[in-house]
């Protein structure tokens, strides 16, 4: 079986061939000065990717789900308040999360395909005078709809209810491929993991707790152990963890954020979302919509595909895989069937995405959907075509 084609999931990634020599490497004394020469340059380059001089960064052998559970159980107790929009999978996810930990969700119900609802979250922090709700939870990109929101709006809504509670922002498929600004919104708690932006395997939560963020984990009372920040506080300034790190993991995501940096964070914003308007015009002259409902949410690292009434769009996600050998994403949830997704995000170049589209054509016309072949490859490539800086090949 040939590995040869790129995927089109929405993470993880295909990787630049640097990083995965990056993770393979010896066994190094991971209690020792040289692992921190590993760690804090990665621990500042991803606080440079956030956009922040003064974030703590915490990274554990973990996943972007170990990442909400960093953000929750530092800083909150049992019985606390949290608000929280449902309008994807993930956001799903994360609300079902709080729930298991005793939390109290006051969850505001947002039709799949929406950004948050900033105006709703202020009404309801307006009305909030006590300050019951300690935490607004916000998906800065909704993977499973294709849909990024506003956090400078949540932000807003927030100063404008005078209201203290924290703001934790995932941004799992959005840190590192689109921009995010941890100091300019005044996010608390951003999480991401290591298999989207960051274009490596999946196995670490990336973590960036503000200063208020890290005195609430002085009154927040709900049990932390494995994921205990003032633990791998003090690890850190041993140059260590608390336990056995990924060091491999480590060594490629300090390169990452090197290959980002000198990329230029501008840059890498604006491949995506060149990528990402082919994608859109190839959807469009296939005659099909996004999940997502208007081009303020479009997400520049993921387009959930539409497919007509009665036609089942996993088949294509299934054929794809079976017929081709590439992978798209299916839909999740209450889209499951409905959407399949193809992810735009990480090493990827114009060129790539073409193959990508041109795949999903020849699967649709398979499968009888009235799809003309070339209609999504010629109005990608139109995009393509436009002027583009060097740069956009700097990432592969
Ligand atoms: C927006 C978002 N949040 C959270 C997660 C969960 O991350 P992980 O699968 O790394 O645990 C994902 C995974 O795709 C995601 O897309």
């Amino acid at each position: 079986m040939s590995f040869q084609n790129p995927v089109f999931i929405p993470g993880p990634t295909n990787m630049p061939e640097a990083l995965r020599k990056a993770c393979d490497m010896p066994t190094i004394d991971h209690r020792s000065p040289l692992f921190g020469q590993i760690l804090h340059p990665a621990r500042e380059g991803v606080r440079k990717i956030l956009k922040s001089d003064s974030a703590e960064i915490f990274i554990f052998p973990s996943t972007g789900t170990g990442g909400w559970e960093t953000a929750l159980t530092n800083t909150l107790s049992a019985g606390d308040k949290v608000l929280a929009a449902r309008n994807g999978m993930f956001s799903h996810r994360w609300i079902d999360m709080c729930q298991r930990h005793g939390l109290k969700v006051e969850v505001v119900e947002t039709p799949w395909g929406e950004g948050l609802p900033a105006d709703r979250y202020e009404e309801i922090l307006t009305a909030d005078t006590g300050h019951e709700i300690k935490v607004v939870l916000a998906t800065h990109n909704e993977t499973a709809t294709g849909v990024k929101s506003d956090i400078a709006a949540v932000r807003r809504a927030l100063d404008a209810a005078g209201h203290p509670a924290l703001l934790f922002v995932d941004g799992v498929s959005s840190i590192a491929s689109m921009d995010f600004r941890f100091d300019e919104w005044g996010v608390d708690v951003a999480v991401t993991g290591s298999q989207k932006g960051f274009m490596l395997p999946a196995g670490l939560a990336i973590v960036g707790f503000s200063a208020k963020a890290m005195q609430a984990t002085g009154t927040g009372t709900l049990p932390r152990t494995f994921f205990d920040v003032h633990d791998m506080a003090k690890g850190y300034a041993n140059n260590a963890y608390p336990y056995t790190p990924a060091v491999g993991l480590l060594n490629g995501l300090n390169d990452a954020c090197a290959m980002l940096l000198g990329e230029g964070l501008d840059n890498v914003f604006a491949r995506h979302h060149r990528i990402a308007e082919g994608v859109r015009a190839a959807v469009r002259a296939w005659g099909l919509d996004l999940c997502a409902r208007s081009p303020e949410v479009y997400s520049d690292t993921v387009s959930a595909i539409r497919t007509p009434e009665g036609f089942n769009a996993t088949d294509i996600v299934t054929l794809a895989a079976e017929k081709y050998g590439v992978a798209y994403g299916t839909g999740l949830g209450e889209v499951a069937g409905k959407v399949f997704r193809i992810g735009h995000l990480g090493s990827l170049t114009d060129v790539m995405a073409l193959s990508g589209i041109a795949t999903a054509e020849m699967v649709m016309a398979d499968l009888g959907l009235d799809i003309q072949l070339g209609s999504g490859v010629a109005a990608a490539q139109d995009v393509y075509r436009s002027p583009q800086p060097t740069h956009s090949r700097a990432a592969a």
